[in-house]
């Protein structure tokens, strides 16, 4: 193996390298605005951006640094198609709503389109095919009805038995003319536009709650105040909940990307399967080279194997399938499904009607987190907006609703009994550098990092959000929390939420 096709030995989100983006301040002092935006990631900004442009007076806050979260993770292709979901989802809503979701997806990509022209952006916006390709046979039937679907939404479409790329497959379902970019390179000039109209942007500032007078204020960790008439949760997972029980009605799955260089051209196209396990493909331009950026190999938050092994599964498939000269990036994203595959847009309760949420957009944040900046901001500037009954947190589909509900709970009910009843006695003293384990000191279960020059960092292992036990990632060098996605960094620090708190140091002199 060349030194070139070997694995980063650091998670490192491509998007970030080649992009200067500003840097803002925390916030300091108590502050007034109309509206508050909790996540500086496309939902926030793009809300940012339509508001302000209307002359109302924003602020967004972000616990680290703007656009690091998922928006900087992602894969970024703008499509409407969003798996196999659309026979699904005309099973269990009908026609008129699984229209709606694709009308949704579809104004999307015209607002980023139409944003892109305005300021000229120079985002590598590309218009692309989007397939859905299968080499099993038992997804050929699949792929059949969901095109039957399609036909259905009027979605202009076709299936072929073959695909550009050179992978086996036995069907594709094509859907024409979606569109990809590089989402920092399109964000950044947002942000500039934000800011010459009036934005307010607050860096390293953690909201932590919501309290209500008159009207919302959000509370930060240093216990600033932003008063405000609305606020938008735009931060992934809900920071403030009000009792509209998210963490029971979600969860979180982590997905891995890695990006390469090929002596292959990459042929144009976006490209997911259909089978398990995930496999899916997508180009980027890298100072004039061909990038080939895979994902795949997802599994719930704290759940799967070893993470690295996740990484080397996909380079062996890039391998395989493409050939490696380079073995550019690799990083990995978290995800929140919730459980009709619907995203919650909307009030967070019946009853609070100005704090607003966006969350759960599976792996499509590009289409999902646009539509929800248009439908939030439509909503507060009383534009009519056609979306409100599809997203409207507080819906209940019985089906499938109810199923995915029992699950998604038994399993963090499972976990939170497994990782208090978990066999941890292992030596910190055979560590090695950049390795954890779990044991136990004093008898509370502690995980303990030990970093390249030999310093030891012990954390009590119990979640800050609701007490499930955290899981070392090796991949991210992170402590993992399989209840809801909560991940902090080996020194305790949060880095996703829905926990607001660190870790409990451990001292282990
Ligand atoms: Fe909920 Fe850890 S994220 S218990």
């Amino acid at each position: 193996m060349s030194e070139n096709s070997r694995m980063p030995q650091f998670p490192e989100p491509f998007w970030r390298d080649y992009v200067s983006l500003p840097s803002f301040p925390k916030l300091e002092d108590s502050i007034s605005v109309d509206v508050g935006i909790v996540g500086g990631g496309i939902t926030g900004i793009t809300a940012a951006y339509l508001l302000a442009k209307e002359n109302v007076k924003v602020a967004v806050l972000d616990a680290g640094v703007i656009l690091n979260g998922t928006t900087g993770h992602t894969t970024a292709k703008i499509t409407a198609q969003h798996g196999l979901i659309y026979d699904e989802l005309m099973q269990h809503f009908g026609i008129e709503k699984t229209s709606l979701y694709y009308d949704a997806c579809k104004e999307a990509k015209q607002l980023i389109e139409h944003l892109v022209e305005k300021h000229d952006i120079d985002c590598e916006y590309k218009k692309e095919d989007a397939y859905i390709f299968t080499d099993a046979k038992a997804y050929i039937s699949q792929l059949e009805t969901e095109k039957k679907a399609y036909e259905k939404l009027k979605i202009d479409s076709e299936l072929v038995d073959d695909i550009p790329l050179d992978v086996s497959t036995k069907s594709a379902l094509i859907m024409k003319n979606q569109a990809q970019f590089h989402p920092l390179k399109y964000l950044k000039v947002l942000v500039e536009q934000c800011v010459e109209n009036g934005v307010q942007f607050y860096e390293q500032t953690t909201a932590v709650d919501v309290e209500y007078n008159k009207h919302p204020s959000i509370i930060t960790r240093d216990g600033k105040r932003v008063t405000c008439r609305y606020v938008i949760q735009a931060s992934h997972y809900p920071f403030y909940d009000g009792q509209g029980f998210y963490p029971t009605r979600m969860y979180p799955e982590r997905s891995y990307i890695i990006a390469v260089k090929s002596d292959k051209k990459f042929p144009g196209g976006m490209y997911i399967n259909a089978e398990k396990p995930t496999r899916s493909v997508r180009g980027a331009r890298i100072k004039g080279e061909d990038l080939w950026l895979i994902v795949g190999e997802n599994h719930k938050t704290g759940q799967g194997k070893s993470t690295m092994k996740h990484y080397e599964a996909l380079q062996k498939y890039a391998d395989q399938h493409f050939g490696i000269n380079e073995f550019a990036y690799r990083w990995s994203a978290q995800d929140l499904t919730t459980l009709d595959k619907v995203p919650y847009i909307g009030p967070v309760t019946k009853a609070q009607q100005s704090v607003f949420v966006a969350t759960g957009f599976r792996k499509w944040g590009m289409t999902n987190g646009t539509i929800a900046a248009k439908h939030i901001t439509d909503m507060i500037l009383d534009n009519d907006t056609p979306y409100q009954d599809l997203y409207s947190p507080a819906r209940f589909q019985a089906d499938p609703a109810i199923k995915k509900f029992t699950t998604t709970n038994a399993d963090v009910a499972k976990h939170l009994i497994k990782g208090k009843l978990e066999y941890t006695e292992n030596n910190i003293d055979k560590l090695t550098p950049d390795d954890a384990t779990v044991t136990r000191i004093n008898g509370k279960r502690t995980g303990v990092y030990k970093d390249k020059d030999n310093n030891l960092h012990a954390l009590d292992t119990t979640c800050q959000h609701l007490g499930c036990e955290v899981h070392w990632n090796s991949g991210d060098r992170t402590w993992d929390c399989p209840c809801h996605g909560s991940r902090y960094s080996y020194t305790g620090e949060v880095i996703e939420g829905p926990a607001k708190r660190p870790l409990n140091k451990v001292d282990i002199e």
